[in-house]
């Protein structure tokens, strides 16, 4: 980390409804509350499902709440025929920040392109949103190209068509680590979260990669957090499993405190 400030970011995925989502975010918030976390210092964002996000926006307005929060996913198209799609015009109204893009389950299951990623990415920024673009390799991948080849080629074709001074928040995932239990070591996520970076400089600018922040994603919890925070490339964690457990991820917003970093 430089001054970039650190971004913990919780993927709920298709878990928790709308109500036990106001009932986790008002707990979530009493317990950084108690912990006096302080979130210019570290930032929190969370990703619940749709169908979660006017109650999540209406208890953070309510309680003036300062999590940020956003979509798992964004239609590259603003509105229309597209049954099943959401527009991030409709994000934006929501108040969402950000929006996640190319999660690796997206690209398996829905079989989403690298060009249709792009196209995500560019709709989400014409809507002010901050694309959490996800990248990261396979097990097969890692042995057949090595570690950076296959993230790296998947952030330069997100970004194709994007202005040098957008806001992004890149998202390194490898997929053999996530919901695997077995996470990345830092020496692993730092070597790919650089190689990133010296894209981002390369497609992007040398200022916009500077400031953009990168994340390190799969198998993040308490215990592990801190190795992955000491590391200068890597800007936070976008966390899945972890983050339903507000007692894990309470622990990892709070990795300062917890873990002396
Ligand atoms: P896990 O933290 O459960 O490995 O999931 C990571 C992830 O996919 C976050 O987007």
């Amino acid at each position: 980390m430089t001054n970039r400030t650190p971004l913990i970011a919780g993927n709920w995925k298709m878990n928790l409804d709308h109500l036990q989502a106001i009932a986790f975010v008002q707990k979530l918030a009493w317990s950084l509350k108690d912990a006096s976390h302080s979130y210019s210092d570290v930032e929190v964002a969370l990703f619940p499902p749709f169908t979660d996000l006017r109650s999540v926006q209406t208890l953070v307005s309510a309680d003036k709440l300062e999590l940020a929060y956003g979509a798992q996913d964004v239609s590259a198209h603003d509105s229309g025929a597209y049954t099943g799609e959401i527009s991030g015009q409709f994000l934006a109204k929501l108040d969402c920040a950000y929006v996640i893009i190319g999660h690796s389950e997206r690209r398996t299951l829905h079989n989403e392109t690298d060009e249709q990623i792009g196209a995500k990415v560019r709709a989400a920024l014409k809507h002010g949103l901050v694309p959490v673009l996800c990248v990261g390799e396979t097990a097969a991948d890692l042995e057949e190209f090595g570690p950076s080849a296959v993230p790296v080629g998947q952030l330069k074709a997100a970004l194709a068509g994007v202005p040098s001074d957008a806001n992004i928040v890149v998202a390194y995932e490898p997929v053999w680590a996530i919901g695997s239990g077995q996470a990345a070591t830092p020496e692993q996520a730092e070597q790919v979260c650089a190689a990133l970076r010296a894209e981002l400089a390369a497609t992007l600018g040398p200022d916009t990669a500077a400031a953009t922040r990168v994340l390190y994603g799969g198998s993040v919890k308490s215990g592990n957090i801190a190795g992955f925070m000491r590391e200068p490339n890597v800007d936070g964690a976008l966390v899945g499993g972890a983050s339903l457990d507000l007692d894990e991820f309470s622990a990892i917003v709070r990795f300062k405190k917890h873990v002396g970093v």
